[in-house]
């Protein structure tokens, strides 16, 4: 069985992080969401993974290799444009062969092994398997009608009037024949090749599309309160280590990481806290659920609730809560007259002043 993994398209929703980066390589407790999804297919023994890129393609290649010190084998498939989930498909024809696979979102965070999920599906006479949960706002989601027999009668992608609130998680399992289903399809309204159009497709068909509800936690991590839930989730099953240094004028309480080379002075971590490696916190508080990644600076500040990625400058403020930061972000107290907030802040940014 082969796993495709959709790390292209683009995220409105993330900017500006994602204007420049890959919303699938956003830090979970200091670890980019994509590679949790590698990992699950990996320990579901599913290791020949194919990944679909877009124009982030040189910053997921170097994050991820060739895969091996994930344990896995990565050929990395170009989409020349986000022209839906079933075009990535299509695209991915020679590499998926007459192979089973899984194709898993790679914005999506899932906690719980997908094991089950897919023996299940193997040992069965499905052509498809898809994994639902009950969500709030199913206008957001694609959605799927059960029958009595909790067999897929019908799908709908983010309708306006959603005929229920079971939504499609990002994990789907298929057959050689969907291969059929997706070269027969036209774009939606949309523009899109959408995977439920194929499914929907193959439904008309007589085919038999099954689904198993999600047990375990599951997020599509599209907006910045989804990130830090995550974060949040991740860092409250963390095993201490401190791997840094911390000086003797620092308090660590909770579940705190101080990564490899990271170095607290004279400040307190309250866990579940993550400090990454290279990073410097000094005179500092770093209050719980708060990610800070490689070689950032957090100097006389506090900071909560909050994930903060690479290289970063914090310095003199108090107090930060509920962000993202994004790479190379620089934040300090100016003393220049007239008192007033200085900012260089890219498109689509959003600075809550308190
Ligand atoms: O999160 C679950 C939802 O994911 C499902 O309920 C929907 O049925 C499904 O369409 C999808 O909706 P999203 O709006 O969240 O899809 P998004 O555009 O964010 O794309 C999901 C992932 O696939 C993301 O990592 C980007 C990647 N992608 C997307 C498109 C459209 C590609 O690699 N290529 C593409 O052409």
């Amino acid at each position: 069985m082969k796993a495709l993994i959709l790390a292209g398209g683009s995220g409105t929703r993330l900017r500006p992080i994602t204007h420049t980066s890959a919303k699938q390589l956003i830090p979970v407790a200091n670890k980019p969401v994509l590679f949790y999804g590698i990992e699950q297919l990996r320990d579901a023994g599913i290791t020949d993974l194919g990944i679909v890129v877009g124009e982030t393609a040189p910053e997921v290649r170097a994050a991820v290799g060739d895969g091996s010190a994930l344990g896995v084998e990565v050929t990395y498939l170009q989409q020349e444009a986000p022209l839906g989930l079933a075009h990535a498909v299509l695209i991915a024809r020679d590499f998926l062969g007459e192979e089973d696979f899984v194709m898993l979102l790679g914005d999506n965070f899932l906690i719980g092994g997908l094991g089950e999920f897919v023996d299940d599906f193997l040992t069965s006479d499905a052509e498809v398997q898809l994994l639902l949960t009950e969500v709030a706002e199913p206008q957001f989601y694609g959605v799927a009608v059960l029958d009595a027999q909790g067999r897929v009668e019908r799908l709908v992608e983010k309708p306006k009037d959603p005929p229920s609130n079971l939504a499609l998680v990002g994990v789907y399992l298929f057959r050689p024949l969907i291969h059929e289903a997706v070269a027969a399809i036209k774009p939606s309204a949309r523009g899109e090749l959408e995977i439920t159009d194929a499914i929907s497709l193959l439904i008309a068909q007589g085919a038999r599309v099954r689904s198993r509800m999600v047990t375990g936690y599951w997020k599509d991590t599209g907006r910045l309160e989804d990130m830090l839930e995550c974060n949040r989730k991740v860092l409250e099953t963390l095993i201490p280590r401190i791997d840094g240094t911390v000086d003797d004028a620092s308090r660590i309480t909770g579940r705190v990481v101080v990564e490899e080379g990271a170095v607290i002075e004279r400040s307190t971590v309250r866990g579940p806290a993550i400090i990454g490696r290279g990073t410097h916190v000094v005179d500092s508080y770093i209050g719980p659920f708060t990610s800070v990644y490689h070689d950032c600076v957090i100097d006389r500040t506090e900071l909560e609730h909050s994930i903060v990625l690479e290289q970063c400058t914090i310095r003199d403020v108090t107090r930060i809560e509920d962000s993202l930061i994004g790479k190379n972000v620089e934040v300090s107290r100016s003393e220049e007259s007239p008192k007033a907030h200085r900012l260089m802040v890219g498109d689509h940014s959003r600075i809550r002043l308190g």
